[in-house]
């Protein structure tokens, strides 16, 4: 089999940039390890910027969203029992954030590629990526026992953090930037209604707690917890009382509880591996870079490098011009930065930490208090939260 761009991975940054090269007549294949159901069954984080909406509006796979998702004009912080609105949309000239399931996005697209008749090949194990340092990529993997193999001009790596993409590259061509958090999240979906309009992040001293939401009548909570916890401890009764502890008195009393449909505890890491080309490799999302979830960055990140990505492969492929897929790490790798670092700061702000001294407790509440009577300071997390431009 044959085709112009070989995708590794049907997450959201895969199959997007499936949709974005298949509108200007490129054709692509997707590798993907799993079955579509296991893929439309990950709960993942829910916040998407502007960029990310426009990106799915360039595709034409944005009519559900737009049908369903809820645009959020704020953002609260809490801390000291107090709750703190951050204006998004007036402390950055109109902005604001979509709340929409990264799983939905990820159905959307995949039925749209379903019904436009795109290959998308489930279930393919043992993917592995072959000659990208040449001119003739291809990629090998099995299909219902059977041995096959894609050539291609150029391999896409959107799978994810754990995928085969970044593991084939040879390890000195590679630069890994890490910080492992020492404490984890633990998540609940339940369907009661969400205890507030919009997002709450809270700083406690029984550790950081976030009330986000899916819809109306569906609500996503989180806490810290540590990173050695395991999810059969947590009961919903015992979820609920914590998450109560870490609230101020009146958001605590108007928290409707429920039966947890899904519980799970995530770690929290930055990562980044440098550069994202490798001849004719390009990794984007996750299998290039990951940040702690404090500032929904996972997903937007992942669709602005797809966007730089379709930008440089359009010019590759219509223009003739490898000026594009040259600039592509760089141009990538720029933004990139600047989400780990806002991802960094605002988990390093609003998380206690097992080793902190009395001093950095103090730290971490003065700058909570000077950022909340500092319009210039409420405007750069207003800016960094609705997500930079590209
Ligand atoms: N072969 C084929 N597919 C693979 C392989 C492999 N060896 N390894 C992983 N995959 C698939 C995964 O099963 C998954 O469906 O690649 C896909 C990667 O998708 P995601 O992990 O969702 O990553 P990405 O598309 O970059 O999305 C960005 O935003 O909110 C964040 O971390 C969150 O997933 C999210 C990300
Ligand atoms: C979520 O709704 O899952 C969510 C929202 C905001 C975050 C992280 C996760 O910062």
């Amino acid at each position: 089999m044959r085709t112009q761009v070989a995708i590794i991975g049907a997450g959201p940054a895969g199959l997007l940039l499936g949709q974005l090269l298949h509108q200007v007549g490129i054709d692509t294949v997707i590798l993907e390890r799993k079955s579509r159901d296991y893929v439309l069954a990950r709960i993942r984080a829910g916040v998407l910027e502007q960029g990310t909406v426009g990106l799915l509006d360039q595709v034409g796979a944005s009519a559900r969203l737009h049908a369903e998702g809820l645009p959020h004009h704020g953002v609260d912080l809490l801390f000291g029992e107090q709750r703190h609105r951050v204006a998004l949309d007036r402390l950055t000239g109109g902005k604001h954030v979509t709340i929409y399931g990264q799983t939905e996005v990820t159905r959307d697209l995949m039925d749209q590629r379903a019904a436009q008749g795109a290959a998308t090949i489930f279930e393919a194990e043992d993917v592995e990526p072959h000659g990208f340092d040449g001119a003739q990529p291809f990629v090998t993997y099995r299909e219902g026992g059977t041995s096959k193999r894609l050539d291609c001009y150029v391999i896409a790596g959107c799978d994810g953090y754990h995928g085969i993409s970044r593991a084939s590259v040879p390890s000195e061509a590679l630069r890994i930037f890490e910080r492992v958090y020492p404490f984890g999240w633990l998540g609940l979906l339940a369907d009661v209604p969400p205890v507030s309009d919009e997002l709450i992040y809270a700083r406690s001293e029984r550790g950081f707690a976030l009330c986000s939401m899916r819809s109306h009548t569906r609500s996503r909570y989180y806490i810290q917890c540590r990173q050695d916890e395991h999810v059969d401890d947590w009961s919903d009764t015992r979820f609920w009382d914590e998450l109560r502890r870490r609230l101020d008195p009146a958001t605590a009393a108007a928290l409707t509880t429920g039966p947890s449909l899904e519980k799970s505890i995530a770690p929290l890491r930055s990562f980044v591996a440098e550069p994202m080309r490798f001849g004719r490799l390009f990794l984007a999302g996750d299998a290039a870079h990951i940040v702690p979830p404090t500032g929904a960055k996972g997903l937007n990140l992942a669709a602005s490098d797809v966007h730089y990505l379709f930008e440089a492969l359009r010019e590759l492929f219509l223009d003739k011009s490898e000026a594009g897929i040259d600039a592509y790490s760089h141009k990538a790798l720029a933004r990139v930065w600047k989400a780990e670092r806002f991802s960094w700061w605002l988990t390093s702000l609003m998380h206690q930490f097992p080793e902190q001294s009395p001093f950095e407790q103090r730290m971490q509440q003065a700058e909570l208090d000077y950022l909340v009577s500092s319009e210039h300071a409420m405007a750069a997390l207003a800016e960094n939260y609705v997500g930079l431009p590209y």
